[in-house]
């Protein structure tokens, strides 16, 4: 399988640089292979039929991916009508999708129940909003395990210090409230993080959710989560979540827990990123080089507006440099920061990174940028968001969004 964009295969029968003087930079690079891959490594992440893979659309909306996320056989999780919307134009089934609400309107939940899709609240308040509009429904409820993980305190859903779920302590108040609109609980749901590469947080949060999950007889399904991690530090050795191993345990508990509730019970995972991110690559042109006082920085076309995490998170992504299509060796490094083109002191993609001698011109290529990359842009600055690409499995190229047009900047104006 090739997952690698430093290998010439990732980008078929093209290389970064021609894909720039094709569709200009920035731009998005995709891979169909790595992404069916990845597809296909959640899907046989437990070999039973009981248990099915909702993608978690936050991660990458684009539609042509989205399309192949399908083919592949997996479901999906929405987070607001627009994905629902989109999510259906890309050929999903409404039984196909759970919509995992926050503090959302009782028109939105309208929408949402007028779809058919089944809707998961996170607060009693939500519970009552959902019984209000949708008396005698089904209706899935988020819990809060009390345990969270995640590459940072701002993508911890779960535990004391996040808005998210309801902890397991309010179980009786949940029941009262069902009750009283008859609603039917057909499922239990969590998400305690995005980015474990170490499973124990995962497992305790799947424990604590099973607990909770057992007293409720009605369920049709548990949803354990996603936040499934991949080595963002890849080219410096670090090592891949272990699936097979953490396989190895869910596939235990469940059973047991199985045996317990005394029948089988749907089980899905939500992972976002583990499916879409090495299969995206952001290329962008180097513009300027200079020292300001002690520091070195690389000016690109790579700004905030079009990958957020770096400077949200202090994300590492790794970055790679192109001269005349290919990649240069790394062993030469100097240490440079990475900035780009947005009005703000804080517009760093890279803070004091080793990287390979710059010049003007160089193409650079910032690695795993397939996950909250492009659903995290903006037209901050009015820069426009740019075009992207899949690299097929035949080796051609194909356009999947155009870049934004000075036009479209316009477009919501009268
Ligand atoms: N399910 C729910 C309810 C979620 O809120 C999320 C992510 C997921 C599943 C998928 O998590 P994943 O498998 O992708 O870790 N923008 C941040 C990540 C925010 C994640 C928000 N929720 C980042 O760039 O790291």
């Amino acid at each position: 399988m090739n997952n690698n964009p430093m290998d010439t295969s990732f980008w078929g029968n093209s290389d970064p640089e021609k894909l720039i003087n094709k569709y200009g930079a920035p731009l998005y690079v995709y891979n169909e292979e790595t992404l069916r891959a990845r597809c296909k490594e959640m899907k046989n992440l437990l070999p039973y039929p009981w248990f099915s893979v909702n993608y978690s659309t936050k991660a990458n909306s684009n539609i042509e991916l989205l399309k192949i996320i399908r083919d592949e056989g997996l479901n999906a999780d929405a987070m607001s009508p627009g994905e629902i919307y989109l999510l259906v134009k890309a050929g999903f089934e409404p039984s196909q999708l759970l919509y995992i609400g926050n503090n959302v309107s009782a028109e939105e939940m309208k929408y949402v129940v007028g779809n058919g899709v089944t809707v998961s609240v996170d607060s009693l308040s939500q519970l009552e909003t959902f019984g209000r509009i949708n008396q005698g429904g089904k209706v899935s409820i988020r819990f809060n395990p009390g345990v969270g993980a995640g590459h940072h305190e701002k993508v911890v859903t779960a535990g004391n210090k996040t808005k998210f779920g309801i902890p397991g302590s309010l179980l009786e108040e949940v029941k009262t409230i069902a009750k009283r609109y008859s609603l039917k609980i057909v499922g239990v749901n969590q998400h305690i993080g995005s980015l474990f590469l170490d499973g124990k947080p995962y497992i305790d949060g799947v424990k604590a959710l099973l607990e909770i999950a057992i007293q409720f007889p009605e369920l049709e399904f548990v949803d354990i989560g996603g936040g499934f991690g991949i080595p963002y530090k890849r080219l410096h050795g670090e090592a891949r979540l272990d699936l097979t191993g953490l396989s190895d345990v869910l596939e235990a508990i469940l059973l047991d827990w199985m045996k317990d509730y005394g029948r089988e019970v749907k089980v899905k995972i939500e992972p976002g990123r583990y499916i879409v991110a090495e299969s995206g690559v952001l290329l962008g042109t180097v513009h300027s080089i200079k020292k300001n006082y002690e520091i070195k920085y690389i000016g690109t076309d790579i700004g905030s507006n079009v990958i957020m995490r770096p400077v949200m998170y202090d994300s590492y992504h790794e970055i790679v440099v192109y001269r005349n299509g290919t990649p240069l060796s790394s062993d030469d490094r100097e240490k440079v920061t990475v900035v780009g083109n947005i009005c703000e002191s804080g517009d760093i993609l890279a803070r004091d990174r080793g990287l390979t001698p710059v010049k003007e011109g160089d193409t650079l290529a910032v690695l795993d940028a397939g996950a909250y990359g492009y659903s995290m842009c903006s037209n901050y600055n009015l820069r426009l968001r740019p075009a992207e690409i899949l690299v097929t499995d035949d080796g051609g190229e194909r356009l999947i969004r155009r870049r934004d047009t000075l036009e479209d900047l316009m477009r919501n104006y009268f």
